[in-house]
């Protein structure tokens, strides 16, 4: 079909993955944070990119309240959606890996399937997926936004965990258990994670 790929070929790059690591001091990885609205992701994740930032690691982080104003501005929260979201983030954080980037993806993610061609894209031992683990109990009763609130009241149809499934990880490279375990702490154990992995030296 007109809109596949068929007739484009794939452009080798002269400045490759390599060199790019070798200017950078570490190599690539997409870390991604995965959990229910309010359970903590966008914190952690920003926490841990100050962690990197302060040890001279090149990140970029990728937020989905805010890719949702720009790249994904279309799509919504239909399942369908969703799915098209993390596609789409999957690939661009791929491509800033390429880059020589340790990329943060903070985003529910709610289906294993979409997290397995995020792993799959970002490539062998450079993707850690980090489960933000909060009950949909504590996410409701702090409910930051109010939108547990209106998705309850049935003014917010397809909401995560309230009548649209959340699929936990089953063997992330970290889980964090909110309750007992802080931004600071969480942002030390990726990166003693991300050391193990020898992204970083
Ligand atoms: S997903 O499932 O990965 O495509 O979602 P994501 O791109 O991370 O966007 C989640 C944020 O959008 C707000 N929001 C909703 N979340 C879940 N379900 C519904 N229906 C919904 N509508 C709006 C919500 O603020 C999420 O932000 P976080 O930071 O996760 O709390």
């Amino acid at each position: 079909s007109l809109r596949r790929a068929s007739n484009v070929h794939w452009q080798a790059l002269e400045v490759t993955t390599e060199a790019h690591s070798r200017l950078k001091g570490h190599r690539p990885a997409v870390v991604w944070f995965t959990g229910l609205s309010g359970a903590g992701k966008s914190t952690i994740a920003n926490r841990t990119e100050q962690r990197l930032h302060s040890l001279g690691v090149h990140t970029v982080l990728l937020d989905g309240d805010n890719v949702r104003h720009g790249l994904n501005r279309d799509l919504g929260f239909t399942e369908a959606d969703r799915v098209e979201n993390i596609r789409r983030v999957a690939e661009t954080a791929r491509l800033m890996a390429d880059a020589g980037l340790v990329v943060l993806v903070s985003f529910i993610s709610p289906f294993r399937a979409e997290r397995a061609l995020a792993r799959e894209r970002a490539g062998e031992g450079r993707f850690c997926e980090v489960f933000v683990d909060t009950s949909i109990e504590q996410a409701e009763a702090r409910d930051v936004k109010g939108l547990y609130a209106k998705a309850r009241r049935g003014e917010l149809p397809n909401f995560t965990g309230v009548d649209s499934p959340y699929e936990p990880p089953l063997a992330p490279e970290i889980r964090i258990d909110t309750s007992i375990t802080g931004p600071q702490e969480a942002a030390d154990l990726v990166v003693s994670q991300l050391r193990a992995q020898g992204v970083l030296p």
